[in-house]
């Protein structure tokens, strides 16, 4: 089998690469990535020199490009992660949400359609529902309510996908996963950049009261997740990926804290997101029952496993959080004030 995977230098589609390639010895993998400040081919060093890997850097944008990739390593599959990937990078810059994730899907979708691809499976994320009152969990068929410009162009993106399936037939699965977690992801998410800055003893700066709620899930549970749907999900269909452990913010700073044996005193409460979605809870049954997948990482475990990589990986750490970062760090946190 061969998979065009894009995004595959960021946080979750490297560790899908890692995954694949390493468990599954029929599949090849061409990684299509722009390299964008979330994309770094240190995440793939242990996969650069497999035969069944290769490596174009380019625009999913860019339908000439798009096609000639295609044309000269025609594949059977499409796994497409590749997005701006961060609420609060899209809230002070929407324009490179819209074109990667709206104008970008929309080229990988009409490149796919023309090659008659066997399947597209679009990664998408549990904040197109939007906020979730207490005590629900969205199934499928929640309501789309997304509050940010990455969530809308989620949504839309799905929409997109789902109107290709509906309309050229073309063999769509969409997956909707909660808030992953694990190494390699870029410290400008909460539990990365928590971690470094615990370790680094530098403020943790919590949004609002801290009481926001995310479903943890474990990324290597997310990329099995993924797999699963390849493999086993029905065309035209949605599956939600979570993690099944529901916990406000607060708690999660403070486990980091706990287990990076730091003080409480590090935490500020400053200046909340804007349309700061307040809870977010998934149904992942269908998913469960149509495949057989679970996800498998306790939350006690894939954080100590996660905080030991960060500390075991500080030169990782050190070269993203050079350069842009700085710049991106003063933009979004230097204004904010501590609330109290
Ligand atoms: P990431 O930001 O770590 O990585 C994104 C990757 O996409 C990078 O390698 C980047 O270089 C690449 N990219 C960006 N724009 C591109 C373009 N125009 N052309 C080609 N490549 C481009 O993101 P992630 O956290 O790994 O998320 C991957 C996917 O999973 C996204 O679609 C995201 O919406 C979805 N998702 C993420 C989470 C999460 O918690 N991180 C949860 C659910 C769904
Ligand atoms: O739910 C899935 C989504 O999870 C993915 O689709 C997105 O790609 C991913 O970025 C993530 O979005 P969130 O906005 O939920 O993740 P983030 O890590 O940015 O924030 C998690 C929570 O922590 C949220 O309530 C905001 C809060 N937060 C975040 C940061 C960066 C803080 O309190 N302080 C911070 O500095």
């Amino acid at each position: 089998m061969r998979l065009l995977v894009t995004g595959g230098a960021g946080f979750i589609g490297s560790a899908f690469i890692r995954l694949v390639l390493g468990t599954n010895p029929s599949v090849s993998i061409l990684n299509l990535d722009k390299l964008t400040y979330a994309g770094n081919l240190e995440n793939l060093e242990c996969v650069a020199g497999n035969p069944r890997y290769r490596f174009v850097r380019g625009d999913i944008c860019d339908t000439a490009l798009v096609n000639r990739v295609l044309e000269e390593w025609p594949v059977d599959a499409i796994v497409h992660f590749a997005a701006e990937s961060h609420v609060d990078r899209s809230i002070l810059s929407p324009e490179p949400v819209f074109e990667t994730n709206l104008r970008g899907t929309f080229t990988l979708l009409e490149a796919a359609r023309r090659r008659r691809v066997q399947r597209f499976l679009h990664v998408s994320t549990d904040e197109v529902y939007g906020s979730i009152p207490e005590p629900y969990a969205a199934d499928e068929s929640y309501p789309l309510r997304p509050a940010s410009p990455y969530s809308a162009s989620k949504a839309g993106s799905d929409l997109l996908a789902l109107s290709y399936f509906t309309t050229y037939r073309l063999p769509v699965v969409v997956t909707r996963a909660s808030n992953n977690y694990g190494p390699y992801q870029f410290p400008e998410k909460l539990i990365p950049l928590m971690i470094s800055n615990a370790l680094e003893g530098k403020p943790l700066p919590v949004y609002g009261d801290g009481m926001n709620v995310r479903d943890w899930l474990y990324v290597d549970d997310h990329c099995r997740a993924i797999l699963a749907a390849l493999e086993k999900g029905r065309e035209g269909e949605v599956y939600n990926i979570g993690g099944n452990c529901s916990l406000p913010n607060i708690e999660v700073v403070r486990k980091i804290l706990k287990a990076t044996g730091r003080g409480e005193d590090l935490i500020r409460f400053v200046t909340d997101r804007p349309g700061h979605d307040r809870r977010y809870a998934l149904s992942s049954e269908k998913i469960m029952r149509e495949t057989g997948w679970s996800p498998q990482v306790a939350f006690e475990n894939g954080i100590q496993q996660t905080i030991a990589w960060y500390q075991e990986n500080a030169g990782w750490v050190a070269r993203v959080k050079s350069g842009e970062y700085q710049n991106y760090y003063a933009l979004n946190y230097g204004s904010r004030e501590e609330i109290r």
